[in-house]
């Protein structure tokens, strides 16, 4: 059901208050003692049952003179969905600075914005761009840590409703915070900051819901807006995570690319392709890992295997001459 679907893609961005790595399943007969588990190994018969599973439904595909409206009308079926469900979908990503500590600067404290800046958040000593940003699920915790610390925070989504719900946010502040309107598969982008300006840049299961064909274009752009040493952080769906194991037959759209019954897309990254996209783009690896846990629903006694992927880029330095 499509309610169930929403279910799964609203957990994916649930974590349990732990973090990850703290609870390691030994012994099997424990497994409905908590919600999660991390660390989780997959037998080779577990990953050849999920693979076939997979394979069980992705077999047909969208006619390809019917897949066209996914990637052109993209922007409308976001927008739908916001208009839909407003700021209710998505939970806060309250996980954020246990895995991306690499979001609040280390270096002196500044003041992000001041009177002659030609651009917002010009004087800022730090700043950081979210990309795909939604209703500000990880906008606004972000917002609120960064508080007195001198950084700046860029978000941009291409749905406009997405970005008129981050600025009708009641902890929308200018002086800490700018969001627009942003379709990153522009080719011709433009952002509210220069090249080489940018500490972070956070993408949080934003590619996923982007053409697999435009996802290396993306990381290539954004990249030139990385200060040498600036850094992405990345977070999203992974290969055979139940929530592509439950796709039905007549979603699928090419190899692991789906699309949900309102339009939207979704794209289940192995851990070697997000190392050749951010690679490709010419940028070294911090961490690039396979978070797979398992979650257990212990009133019905259900244990699902759940897969993300969670990764640090960083632009080399320039080498010294
Ligand atoms: C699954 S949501 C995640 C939202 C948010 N990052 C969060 O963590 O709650 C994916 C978001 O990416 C946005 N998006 C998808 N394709 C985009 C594109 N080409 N340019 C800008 N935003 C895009 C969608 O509108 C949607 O808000
Ligand atoms: C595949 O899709 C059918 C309906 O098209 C559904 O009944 C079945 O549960 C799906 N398979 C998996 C593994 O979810």
């Amino acid at each position: 059901s499509l309610c169930f679907e929403n279910a799964l893609q609203n957990a994916s961005g649930g974590r349990p208050p732990t973090p990850l790595g703290a609870r390691i399943l030994t012994n099997p007969e424990d497994i409905f003692q908590h919600n999660m588990w991390d660390h989780v190994q997959w037998t080779e018969e577990a990953k050849e049952e999920a693979r076939q599973k997979t394979n069980e439904n992705s077999s047909s595909r969208i006619p390809s003179e019917e897949q066209g409206k996914y990637d052109t009308d993209a922007c409308k079926y976001w927008d739908s969905f916001y208009e839909r469900h407003q700021d209710r979908f998505f939970k806060d990503r309250k996980w954020l600075f246990l895995e991306f500590p690499e979001l609040l600067p280390s270096g002196p404290g500044g003041r992000a914005t001041e009177e002659r800046d030609s651009f917002p958040g010009e004087h800022a000593p730090f700043r950081i761009l979210e990309v795909g940003c939604g209703a500000g699920n990880s906008v606004f915790p972000i917002v609120n840590s960064i508080k007195h610390t001198g950084a700046f925070v860029y978000c941009c989504d291409f749905s406009s409703r997405a970005v008129q719900l981050v600025k009708d946010h009641p902890d929308y502040d200018q002086s800490l915070c700018h969001a627009f309107v942003q379709d990153i598969c522009d080719e011709v982008a433009s952002f509210p900051f220069p090249p080489l300006s940018l500490d972070v840049i956070l993408l949080v299961f934003v590619l996923s819901s982007i053409h697999p064909e435009r996802v290396q274009g993306v990381v290539n752009r954004l990249s030139e807006f990385l200060k040498p040493g600036g850094i992405f952080l990345f977070r999203d769906h992974g290969r055979y995570d139940l929530s592509q194991l439950r796709f039905k037959k007549g979603r699928c759209l090419s190899d692991n690319f789906y699309t949900r019954g309102d339009g939207t897309c979704v794209y289940f990254f192995t851990k070697d392709e997000v190392h050749s996209l951010f690679s490709n783009a010419g940028l070294e690896e911090i961490q690039n890992l396979e978070d797979r846990r398992i979650q257990v629903n212990r009133a019905k006694k259900i244990v699902m295997y759940r897969v993300w992927m969670q990764s640090k880029y960083r632009k080399t330095l320039p080498a010294p001459s």
